[in-house]
C-alpha cells in the first residue's frame, strides 16, 4: 500500500478559469475522459439546464446538488491523482468563484482564440496572482478562425502582466488549421479536419520531414519557419522556476471540442506542476507532508432544506491524511470534533469517503459552526491559516425589510447569510441594521438573498439598486473620513467590523480620491 507521503506526492489540485463560452466545460470533460472518470462526453454538467430564470431559484438550488458535485472532480491519470476545481460561470458567478481559487495550487486559463483576454478571465486571473500560483494557458478553438497568435501572446502579456512561453505553436486556424508545432520535441502534430468535429486524428511528423510540404502546404511551412525563428529569437526563455512562481505562463494551442492538443497539454501540465504546496499560517509555512492533518474552509453550501438549516463546508486539506476516525481541532470554535459525513466528489457522484490526503477537497456536514476561512488542525499542533480575503463586490443594493415588525428576523437572516459568505453587508457611517447596503460579486446573489430571507426567515425585503461599481478598503486607521475630498458620487461606508470603505461609481472617481487626498491608502481586497 502506498504511504501517505506517496499519496500526497501524486496529487495535483488545480482550478480551471475562463470567460464563459471559452470552452472550460469542454476541456474539463476531455480531461475527465482521459482519466476514465467519465465515459461519455456531455456528462459533466447539464449546461443547458443551468441557464435559469430568476424565478427558478429553488430549482437552481436543487441543481446545486449537481453543480456542487461537479465543482470538484477527482480522477487518476498515469499515476497522478488529479483534483479539478471548477469555477462557476456567468449565472452562478459569485465570491465562491474567487474563493475556489484559494484552494488550488495552480490554474488553467482557457482563452477563446478568436476573442483573446476577456472580462471574466481578467478578474479571475487577478485573484490567481494574489497567491502567485502557476498559470497555464490553453488557447482554445483553433479549429475556428482565430486571431494572430503573436497578437494573442502580446495581449496576455500586456493585459495580465505575465510573461508567456508558447509550448506549441499553431499552424493556421479555422478551415486552414493544420496542427501545432511542438517546440520541445521539434515535431508537428498535424490536425486532420473532419466535419463531425469529434475526435481528430493527429499525426506526428518531424520538422525536417519531407512529407511536411504535403501535410501542411508550402505556405504554412514557410510561415511556420519564420514564426519559429521569431519565437526562438525574441521570446522569453523557458524557466520552470518562473512557471512555478506564477511569473511565466506556458501556453498551449488546441481545440478542446475536437480533442486536439488536450492530452499533450495534460501531460506537460502534470510534468510542470508540483504536488500540494506549503501554506502560510501564523506559525510559518505548513508542510503538506507533515503527518498532522490540517485544512481550511473555503466554501459553505447552505442546504435548501428549510426544516434543517444544515450546510456543507468544503475544505481543502493542507497537510497530512484525513480518515473518518480522526479527531480534529476547530481553531475558531476552540473545540475538538469529528468531521461528519465526509464526502468527496467523483465526476457526477458524491461518495462518502474513508480517507483523503493533502491536496484533496472534502465536504463535511456543518451544523452551523464553520465560517469561510476557518482552520482545522490536530490538537497537538495548533495554528491558523492565513484566511481568505474579502473580494470586492461590484453590485450594490440598499436593502430594507418591508415589515418593520420583523426587524429581529431580518437582522438574524442578514447576518447569518453574510457569515456564510453569500453576501457582504455594509452600513452608512454610524448607521444601524435597519437599512443596509448589500454588496455582491454576481447579481444572482441578490436573488439568493431575497429568496432565502423569505423562505428561511419569513422576511420580505425591498431592494433598491445603487449606482456603484467599485469598492476600496481604506487602509489608514487614523483617518477622519469627513475630511476626505471626494467626488459627489462617491460614498463613505463601513463594514460590520467597523472598517471604513469607499464605494465609487466609476474608475475616474477612484483616481480623483487618490489624487486629491495625500497619503490615502486604498486596497482592492479586504482582510478577513
Ligand atoms: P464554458 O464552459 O467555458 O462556458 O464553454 P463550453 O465548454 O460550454 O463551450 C462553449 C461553446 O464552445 C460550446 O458550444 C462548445 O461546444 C464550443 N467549443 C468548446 N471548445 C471548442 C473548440 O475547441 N472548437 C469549437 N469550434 N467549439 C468549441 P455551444 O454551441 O454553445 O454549446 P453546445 O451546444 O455545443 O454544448
Amino acid at each position: 500500500m502506498a504511504s501517505y507521503v506517496d499519496e500526497i506526492k501524486r496529487r495535483r489540485t488545480f482550478a480551471i478559469i475562463s470567460h464563459p463560452d471559452a470552452g472550460k466545460t469542454t476541456l474539463t470533460e476531455k480531461l475527465l475522459l482521459y482519466g476514465g472518470a467519465i465515459s461519455l462526453a456531455g456528462s459533466v454538467k447539464g449546461k443547458k439546464t443551468a441557464k435559469h430564470a430568476v424565478s427558478d431559484w429553488m430549482e437552481i438550488e436543487k441543481q446545486r446538488g449537481i453543480s456542487v458535485t461537479s465543482s470538484v472532480m477527482q480522477f487518476n491519470y498515469q499515476g497522478f491523482c488529479i483534483n479539478i476545481l471548477d469555477t462557476p460561470g456567468h449565472e452562478d458567478f459569485s465570491e465562491d468563484t474567487y474563493r475556489t481559487l484559494m484552494a488550488a495550487d495552480s490554474a488553467v486559463m482557457v482563452i477563446d482564440a478568436s476573442k483573446g483576454v476577456e472580462k471574466q478571465t481578467r478578474k479571475l486571473f487577478k485573484v490567481c496572482t494574489l497567491r502567485n500560483i502557476p498559470i497555464f494557458t490553453f488557447i482554445n478553438k483553433m479549429d475556428r478562425e482565430a486571431r494572430d497568435p503573436f497578437d494573442l501572446m502580446e495581449e496576455i502579456e500586456k493585459e495580465l502582466g505575465i510573461q508567456t512561453f508558447p509550448m506549441n505553436w499553431p499552424i493556421g486556424s479555422g478551415k486552414e488549421f493544420k496542427g501545432v508545432y511542438d517546440r520541445n520535441k521539434k515535431e508537428i502534430i498535424a490536425f486532420k479536419a473532419n466535419n463531425g468535429q469529434h475526435e481528430v486524428e493527429a499525426t506526428k511528423v518531424d520538422i525536417t520531414d519531407e512529407r511536411l510540404n504535403t501535410l501542411i502546404g508550402e505556405d504554412h511551412r514557410s510561415t511556420l519557419e519564420d514564426d519559429i525563428l521569431l519565437l526562438d529569437g525574441a521570446g522569453y526563455e523557458f524557466d520552470l522556476e518562473a512557471v512555478r512562481s506564477g511569473k511565466l505562463s506556458p501556453v498551449f494551442f488546441g481545440s478542446a471540442l475536437t480533442n486536439f492538443g488536450v492530452e499533450p497539454f495534460l501531460e506537460e501540465f502534470l510534468n510542470m506542476t508540483t504536488s500540494p504546496l506549503p501554506r502560510d499560517s501564523d506559525i510559518g509555512l505548513i508542510d503538506p507532508f507533515d503527518k498532522e492533518f490540517s485544512a481550511f474552509v473555503f466554501k459553505i453550501q447552505a442546504n435548501m432544506n428549510k426544516a434543517h438549516r444544515d450546510r456543507i463546508a468544503f475544505m481543502r486539506i493542507c497537510s497530512g491524511k484525513f480518515d473518518r476516525s480522526l479527531e480534529v481541532y476547530h481553531m475558531q470554535g476552540g473545540k475538538k470534533m469529528k468531521l461528519l459525513q465526509p464526502q468527496q466528489l467523483m465526476a457526477q457522484d458524491r461518495e462518502v469517503i474513508d480517507e483523503a490526503y493533502a491536496g484533496d477537497i472534502i465536504g463535511v456536514f456543518d451544523p452551523g459552526i464553520f465560517s469561510i476561512g476557518d482552520t482545522l488542525c490536530s490538537s497537538s499542533k495548533k495554528f491558523l491559516f492565513g484566511g481568505i480575503p474579502t473580494f470586492a463586490p461590484e453590485h450594490f443594493s440598499r436593502v430594507q425589510q418591508v415589515d418593520t415588525m420583523k426587524r429581529k428576523q431580518f437582522v438574524k437572516g442578514m447576518t447569518q447569510i453574510a457569515q456564510e459568505g453569500a453576501i457582504q453587508i455594509f452600513q452608512e457611517l454610524g448607521g444601524g441594521m435597519e437599512e443596509v447596503i448589500v454588496g455582491v460579486v454576481g447579481t444572482l446573489q441578490f436573488d439568493v438573498l431575497e429568496y432565502r430571507l423569505k423562505n428561511e426567515y419569513n422576511v420580505d425585503i425591498r431592494m433598491e439598486g445603487l449606482p456603484y461599481q467599485y469598492i476600496r478598503w481604506i487602509e489608514n486607521s487614523d483617518l477622519d473620513l469627513k475630511t476626505l475630498n471626494l467626488t459627489s458620487d462617491t460614498k463613505r461606508i463601513q463594514d460590520l467590523r467597523g472598517h471604513h470603505l469607499l464605494i465609487f461609481a466609476n474608475e475616474w472617481s477612484i483616481r480623483w480620491a487618490q489624487e486629491h487626498n495625500e497619503g490615502l491608502v486604498l486596497a482592492e481586497f479586504g482582510r478577513s
